[in-house]
């Protein structure tokens, strides 16, 4: 009698499910998807999705359904996209901003920065924070940029054996290094030994975060706290130390800013304690105001944790694949090494300037190059607060329903044949030459339109830096397994990344 009751209510409550959802199924009905089953929908295709199997199974459901596909899961209704048509008109729309609900595993970190706000907090923070990346202020972190990338070469000197390393901890830890050091002003001592609380506490959650970001059901708060307790309790702990950390910093830059304040000092943060003169992120916050008032230690602490997670994570993955590549194609290393001494000479004692990093050309169309095979953020997502109209030349002018949620394969688009010939060919000059498809949209690596990323430039300079410096020192050899990319918020390999590097002879 229970069974056939359960299954009676099962029944209901799916054709009740069905008969709601109708509009929303008839809105999509020009696209293909999978099998979907009562209740459940395409359940099955998501379940046992992990950072390892995800990108194969997404490239082979695109074979078999298309770059633009319905996918419903439970009562969830997902458009999955690599088609850059498509992609462009959610990119591009000024009305479809609010991220897609994977991200609130940040939450409880990053809170309401930019990177999970939405609505008019965003769009405030958004008009302040886009000045502080001005090149004025880029010019004054060329220097953290330089003095930490020695750091880095230094630390690799005890790899420049021969033998099989993997790069990605030596990396990992000059970027944590030069984000603190330019998001904050103060030194975390990553690379050294004598490594802060905050820098180890940054990257264990970072990880413990991607490993949640990619299990279907550790990404609910409650699931995540009842199946692991004890994991929960260390992230309550690490966020605790982070924030602590992030409050007692802004706290002592603003009563320094004060105090230079009251003295009436011209440029008050131009000259901090230390001897060193230059600005951090923090400091553009700490001046700024939002409807006539200056913004509070609370939503400054959310806007660092953000430059903090994205700021590191994101350039390490970036780095760790561009090395991986060089260290594959000799010939495109042998250029890059001729340009590099052609533009920074061999004198290591010079500091390497800004405009240094303009003429590495070449650099620059490698750095393009691993962005494209290898994007950090392979993914990005959005969920729809009203009905997104789109218009595309297969599946004609149609609606995606409010309430929706998109994911933008960048990977995809940046690996499909149809948009870079021969996608699996490590090829620099591509860029050079705009050897490109059609749609400026068709290459994201930073995503695109209003909600692309504010640190483009700065990533681009900090990778030009550390990579410069890297090859003018070692060679890198094509020692060990190759990588295998596995999502993981940001793009990692599962293999690590093996090579090997053997100091170069001085010329
Ligand atoms: C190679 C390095 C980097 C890559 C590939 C990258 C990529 C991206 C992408 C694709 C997005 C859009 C995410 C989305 O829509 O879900 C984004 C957003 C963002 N990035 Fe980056 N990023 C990099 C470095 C940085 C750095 C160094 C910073 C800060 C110092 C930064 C700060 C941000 C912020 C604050 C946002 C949110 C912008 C908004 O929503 O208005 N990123 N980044």
């Amino acid at each position: 009698m229970l069974l056939i009751a359960i299954v009676v209510l099962l029944l209901t409550v799916a054709s009740l499910c069905h008969w709601r959802q109708r509009g929303r199924r008839a809105a999509v009905a020009n696209l293909p998807g999978p099998y979907c089953f009562p209740l459940i929908g395409a359940l099955h295709r998501v379940i046992n999705l992990n950072p390892k199997n995800f990108l194969k199974r997404s490239h082979k459901y695109s074979i078999e359904l298309g770059h633009l596909q319905r996918v419903w899961v439970l009562n969830r209704l997902m458009i999955t996209s690599s088609d850059v048509e498509f992609n462009e008109q959610v990119l591009a729309s000024q009305e479809h901003l609010v991220k897609h609900q994977v991200y609130k595993v940040l939450g409880q970190w990053l809170g309401n920065g930019l990177l999970l706000s939405d609505g008019k907090v965003w769009y405030q923070r958004r008009k302040i924070i886009t000045p502080t990346f001005h090149f004025s202020i880029l010019e004054q972190f060329v220097e953290v940029f330089d003095l930490q990338s020695n750091l880095c070469v230094q630390r690799l000197e005890q790899r420049a054996n021969g033998e099989t390393f993997d790069v990605y901890p030596f990396v990992c830890l000059a970027a944590l290094d030069i984000i603190a050091e330019t998001a904050m002003g103060t030194k975390v001592n990553a690379q050294l030994a004598e490594s802060t609380p905050y820098a180890n506490a940054v990257t264990e959650c970072t990880a413990l975060m991607a490993w949640r970001f990619m299990s279907f059901y550790l990404q609910s708060e409650l699931l995540f706290t009842l199946t692991h307790p004890h994991l929960k309790l260390r992230q309550m702990q690490l966020i605790r130390t982070m924030h602590a950390f992030t409050t007692e910093v802004i706290k002592q830059r603003r009563q320094i800013l004060e105090g230079m304040q009251r003295v009436g000092a011209e440029q008050p943060l131009q000259n901090e304690v230390g001897g060193k003169r230059r600005m951090a992120l923090l400091d553009v916050l700490l001046q700024a105001s939002v409807d006539g008032r200056p913004l509070r230690d609370e939503e400054i602490r959310e806007e660092v944790d953000t430059f903090m997670f994205e700021g590191h994570d994101t350039t390490t993955s970036a780095l760790s694949f561009c090395l991986w590549c060089i260290s594959r194609n000799p010939q495109v290393q042998a250029k890059m090494l001729e340009e590099i001494l052609h533009v920074l000479g061999s004198d290591r004692s010079r500091a390497v300037t800004m405009r240094d990093l303009g003429e590495l050309k070449y650099v620059e169309c490698v750095i393009k190059e691993s962005l494209r095979i290898y994007p950090p953020v392979p993914l990005v997502g959005r969920k729809l607060q009203t009905d997104f109209k789109y218009t595309h030349s297969k599946f004609g002018a149609a609606v995606i329903p409010a309430g929706s949620e998109i994911l933008m394969g960048i990977i995809g688009m940046h690996n499909d044949e149809k948009n870079f010939p021969d996608p699996h060919l490590f090829k620099p000059e591509r860029h050079a030459n705009s050897e490109r498809s059609t749609s400026s949209f068709a290459y994201v690596p930073f995503s695109a339109g209003p909600r692309n990323c504010v640190g483009q430039k700065f990533a681009q300079l900090e990778m030009k830096m550390l990579l410069a410096k890297i090859v003018r020192e070692y060679e890198l050899l094509p020692l060990g397994e190759p990588v295998q990319a596995v999502v993981n918020i940001v793009l990692r390999s599962d293999t690590g990344f093996q090579m090997g590097m053997r100091r170069r002879s001085q010329p």
